[in-house]
Formats: C-alpha cells, sequence, structure tokens
C-alpha cells in the first residue's frame, strides 16, 4: 500500500457551491432579481453570452444532489442562500417560499448526516438594492443584517456554522473597479465604499446570527494569495507588496486588527481612489464591529500573483503594476497550479493573524475533460492537483495552523461567473442538455480521502 498521511480526528470534509452558480429556476416561487440577472442580460458580459437561468437546475434536483454528496462520502456541503429568494427586493417583505427551499435542503443534509455550512452572501445582491445604492451604500449593510437576522431564525436550530461573505475582494474590487462581475463598474471609490460596507456588514451580523442560532460558529471567507516580486529589484517588491495590500491585507487588517492598513489608504488618497467622504464613510465603531471575534477564518486558495512594475512611457514613466503569465502549469483557465501557495496562506494567516480555526472554503481546478464512451471522465490532472494542495494542507496543519476542514469547489460543473458555461470546476461532470450528473475520476479520489481520512501520497491501484 502507498505512503499516506491522515489529518486530525474530526476534520471535515466537504464540497462548496453557490446559489446562482447552480440554482436555475431564476423567477420562480417569488425570487426577485439579482444583479447577476441583471448582468447577464447584456451577453458580452459573459464569454458564452449564457445565464445562470437553469444553470444545473439545482433548485429542482437538490434531493438528488444530496444523495450525490452522500454517495461521495461527504460529512459537510458548502452552499450559498440567494438573498433575492427570500427578499425579492432585498428588504420586507420576506418570501417564505423561497426561504422554504433552504429549510428544505438544509432538512435533506442532515438527514443524510451531511453538516450544512451556510453562506449569506455569495454575490447575488438584489437588484433593488443595486437600484438604491448596491454595496458602496450604508444602507445595504443594513439591509443585510436583516436578511442574516430572518436566515440564521429560521435556520438556526439546524444550521451551525455561518460564513458571512464569500470573497468580499470579488464583490468589492472585482465588481465596482474592474468590472469583471455585477454590477460590473469601473469606480475605484465605490469599489473602496463597498469594501468597507461588505465588511461592515459581516462585523454587525456576527452577533445576531450568534444570537439566533445557540452554539453557532461564524466567520467570513476570504480570498488569498500569495503576492511575490518577480525579480529582486525594489520596484518589484514594492508591486508585490501592493497587490498583497490590495487583495489580503485590506481585509485580513480589519477583521484581525481592527484597521484598514496604512500604506494603502496612502496609496489611494494619494491616487484619488478614495470616495470622497472617506475617512467620515468608516464610521466610529465601525471597525470594532468588523473585527469583532470571527470563529474561524475561511480562505478560498486558487493561485498565486507573481509582480513586477513597468514603468509607463505616456504617463511619464509612472509605475505600473503587471503579473507575470505562469512560466509553469496552468489549468484550462488559465490559473498558475501552484499548491505550495496554500501552504504559504495558511501559514501566513496562522503566524500573523492567529485566527482560533481556519477553513478551506475553496480550492479548485478547472479542467475540461469530458466523459468518454462508457461515461468515464478521467481527470488526472484534478486528481494531481487535488493531491498535491491536500499534501500542502497537511504539512501546514503539521506546523501548527489550526486548518479544521476543507472544501473542494466544487461538487458540479457550473456556470462560472463572466467565463460562463465554458470552464467546469465540478469533481462531478454536469450535462446542461440533460442535467446528467456524471462523477469524475476526482470525485472517487476525494470520496475515498474523505472516508479515510487521509490521503495517498502517490496513485494507488
Ligand atoms: C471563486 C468563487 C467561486 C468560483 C471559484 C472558481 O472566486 O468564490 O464562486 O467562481 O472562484
Amino acid at each position: 500500500m502507498a505512503n499516506r498521511v491522515h489529518f486530525p480526528d474530526g476534520f471535515v470534509w466537504g464540497t462548496a457551491t453557490s446559489s446562482y452558480q447552480i440554482e436555475g429556476a431564476a423567477s420562480e416561487d417569488g425570487r426577485g432579481e439579482s444583479i447577476w440577472d441583471r448582468y447577464v442580460r447584456t451577453p458580452s458580459n459573459i464569454k458564452d453570452a449564457s445565464s445562470g437561468d437553469v444553470a444545473c437546475d439545482h433548485y429542482h434536483r437538490f434531493r438528488d444532489d444530496v444523495a450525490l454528496l452522500a454517495s461521495l462520502g461527504q460529512g459537510a456541503y458548502r452552499f450559498s442562500v440567494a438573498w433575492p429568494r427570500v427578499f425579492p427586493t432585498g428588504r420586507g417583505p420576506l418570501n417564505e417560499r423561497g426561504l422554504d427551499f433552504y429549510s428544505r435542503l438544509v432538512d435533506a443534509l442532515l438527514e443524510r448526516g451531511i453538516t450544512p455550512y451556510l453562506t449569506l452572501f455569495h454575490w447575488d445582491l438584489p437588484q433593488a438594492l443595486q437600484d438604491a445604492g448596491g454595496w458602496p451604500s450604508r444602507a445595504t449593510a443594513e439591509a443585510f443584517v436583516d436578511y442574516a437576522d430572518v436566515v440564521s431564525r429560521r435556520l438556526g436550530d439546524r444550521v451551525k456554522h455561518w460564513i458571512t461573505h464569500n470573497e468580499p475582494w470579488c464583490s468589492g474590487f472585482v465588481a465596482h473597479q474592474k468590472g469583471h462581475h455585477a454590477p460590473g463598474l469601473r469606480d475605484w471609490p465605490a469599489a473602496v465604499a463597498a469594501s468597507h460596507h461588505l465588511l461592515l456588514s459581516h462585523g454587525l451580523a456576527g452577533p445576531v446570527v450568534r444570537r439566533n442560532s445557540r452554539g453557532a460558529q461564524v466567520g467570513i471567507t476570504l480570498n488569498l494569495s500569495p503576492s511575490i516580486p518577480a525579480s529582486p529589484s525594489a520596484a518589484d517588491h514594492a508591486a508585490a507588496r501592493q497587490h498583497d495590500g490590495y487583495m489580503n491585507r485590506w481585509f485580513l487588517e480589519p477583521v484581525f486588527r481592527g484597521c484598514y492598513p496604512a500604506d494603502i489608504v496612502e496609496e489611494y488618497a494619494a491616487l484619488g481612489r478614495l470616495p470622497r467622504d472617506w475617512p467620515a464613510l468608516v464610521q466610529r465603531g465601525d471597525l470594532e464591529h468588523i473585527a469583532t471575534h470571527t470563529d474561524f477564518l475561511g480562505v478560498n486558495y486558487y493561485n498565486r500573483h507573481v509582480a513586477r512594475s513597468e514603468l509607463v512611457p505616456e504617463r511619464d514613466n509612472a509605475p505600473r503594476k503587471v503579473f507575470v503569465a505562469p512560466a509553469s502549469e496552468a489549468t484550462d483557465i488559465g490559473w498558475e497550479v501552484y499548491p505550495r501557495g496554500l501552504f504559504e496562506v495558511l501559514m501566513r494567516v496562522h503566524l500573523e493573524y492567529r485566527p482560533d480555526q481556519i477553513l478551506v472554503t475553496e480550492n479548485g481546478a478547472s479542467y475540461l475533460d469530458a466523459p468518454d464512451a462508457k461515461k468515464r471522465v478521467s481527470d488526472e490532472r484534478r486528481v494531481r492537483f487535488l493531491r498535491e494542495h491536500l499534501r500542502e494542507m497537511h504539512r501546514a496543519i503539521e506546523a501548527g495552523a489550526p486548518v479544521t476542514g476543507y472544501f473542494a469547489w466544487s461538487l458540479l460543473d457550473n456556470f462560472e461567473w463572466d467565463h460562463g458555461y465554458t470552464q467546469r470546476f465540478g469533481l462531478v461532470w454536469v450535462d446542461y442538455r440533460t442535467q446528467e450528473r456524471i462523477p469524475k475520476d476526482s470525485a472517487f479520489f476525494y470520496k475515498k480521502v474523505a472516508e479515510e481520512n487521509a490521503l495517498p501520497l502517490e496513485a494507488e491501484d
């Protein structure tokens, strides 16, 4: 038998999904419009001009999908609630039928002994709240707290693991500054304001969820990425440090230390990127709320960034940060395969910020391997990707990082945001014409890991 490494007793193994990416049933049972429903209506926003209108039709097939999870030996499942199903216009009146869907989903999971991990916000903001200002407006943070209150009152008896936000860097900056995600703005001050209100809403919602769900653990999920200089030059170091501040420290510092990183605030001020009313926008007490104790930190890890500084002649030789394309292997979405980065982010978080617990709430790869004539999907590259990343996670645990669970992204192939259906991150293949699900080889590999709580270090036949 090949060598294997064992994980701590009670280690949680699961897979992750999100509402807009899998549910479909976009206008059923009173669901309101989300910013993604609106964003996909402009076909050029999405690579294949598709939408999440049907996606994996999970809304209708959730019982089968829960059975699938059970057949894959999963002890936990991370999903998100679509805010516009619960509050079609973002705040009252409540749509019982929408909330009821999640209640049935939770019951189905618990019946199979699968622990639900619920994410309150995985990007599908009600369009009505966007029309009223969206995340750049403080009122959205207040509405989020009411939404968190209602969902945790209803499900808090059965759901004990809560994630307020998924990747506020994406819902803040990718959505409002880069313009690649709904609502598709390219407006720095709006993005900075959005990021503050996202964080604030996390801070305000935590105590509310704990009050409604006795013994609940509440955390936030950040997408963290090692940011390293392309060369030893001072300019490249500065570029890497800046990128680290933009993506990682902008969120880690307020959550764990109650402040925004001074170097980045200074830089944004100099470049006119701060909202005009900053610092009044950060009201007294906000940072204390944001830094309220978090039970765990969720870490999503996909890749690293190698930064280089370039001088732009048309802009008086002002420096610009660029990223070096991976020289090594990449997944089919073009992201570098860099397993060591998982070790690096886990250790960095552990050593610098000392969370009580870390959950890897997403990690995975897009590979397009399709079923053969016998309906087998031989996705060896994903198996290798998982094996190498789990190995690095294990090394971090051995080095003291308090990692208590891992969620593979994703259970199913699904709607990959601006990439539409052109990417496949699932452990399970989805035939979008028939909605057939076919577990890939990686699903069987992962099942074994979960069931044995151990990782084989090389292929076992
Ligand atoms: C993460 C998202 C998730 C999925 C993966 C590939 O940034 O949280 O919804 O799109 O990337």
